[in-house]
């Protein structure tokens, strides 16, 4: 069985958009793992436009909980996750004017300072994922750079699939990704734009480990309820 992890970031912009308490992203995450989640995935932004710092806080906190903390390299940032200890750690690129992380991070740009956080994060015993494009040269900066896991992003596929266009040559790029980074001790997840048909499609890929799901998994939820929705993701990565 694959792992499922859930991102709530969008029932903290549900919350964030009336500046009240409701839907609380705290109850939320509890209420996930009740219906069998592995994870739960917030993103602790520089400009904090979905989980704020109590919210993160609180999350990490709970003993019952595994809570994957998205970071950017932001030195406060990390500082504060430092602080907070989650289970787990990816670190994501950020930039103030994008609606979503668009890419992978820069690797080759961010070497020095990436070395640095890992470091400090292995030291507290928190698993770190490096979340990346596609790419063997990425995979292999990540093996260089002993991370934990790298976290494989799948927005470029998700759309192609969504958009009916040709996705083959993509889902081999990942495929071979993630036989790379497992046969090097990386542990391998996958992650972004991720809907029933596109993770159906990446569980073929054996090495993939965990999957991290937010806006389409909490969209369809307005629908037909998270049970459901949990349950029907959690029967394709069976
Ligand atoms: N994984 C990572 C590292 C992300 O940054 C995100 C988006 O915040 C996701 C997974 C989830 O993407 P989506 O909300 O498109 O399912």
């Amino acid at each position: 069985m694959k792992r499922l992890g859930v991102n709530i970031d969008h029932i903290a912009t549900l919350r964030n958009a009336r500046g009240e308490q409701h839907p609380d992203p705290i109850v939320a995450a509890d209420y996930l793992r009740k219906l069998g989640v592995n994870s739960i995935t917030i993103h602790l932004r520089e400009d904090r436009r979905h989980i704020k710092d109590l919210d993160a806080k609180m999350i990490c906190s709970k003993k019952n909980l595994l809570v994957n903390l998205e970071i950017s390299t932001n030195p406060k940032i990390v500082n504060i996750a430092l602080r907070i200890k989650p289970n787990f750690i990816c670190i994501v690129p950020e930039n103030r004017k994008e609606i979503t992380t668009e890419g992978g991070l820069n690797l080759k740009k961010n070497k020095k300072k990436l070395q640095k956080i890992i470091n400090q994060f292995k030291k507290k015993k928190i698993r770190t994922s490096l979340f990346i494009n596609p790419s063997l040269t990425d995979v292999e900066t990540a093996i260089e750079l002993k991370a934990d896991c790298i976290e494989i992003h799948t927005g470029k596929l998700a759309n192609l699939i969504k958009s009916k266009k040709k996705y083959l040559y993509e889902i081999k790029k990942i495929k071979k990704c993630a036989i790379f980074a497992k046969k090097n001790n990386l542990e391998v997840h996958a992650g972004h734009g991720l809907d029933y048909k596109s993770t159906k499609l990446l569980t073929k890929i054996n090495q993939i480990e965990e999957f991290n799901i937010g806006h389409f998994l909490i969209g369809e939820s307005i629908f037909d309820g998270l049970p459901i929705v949990i349950k029907r993701f959690k029967k394709i990565l069976r």
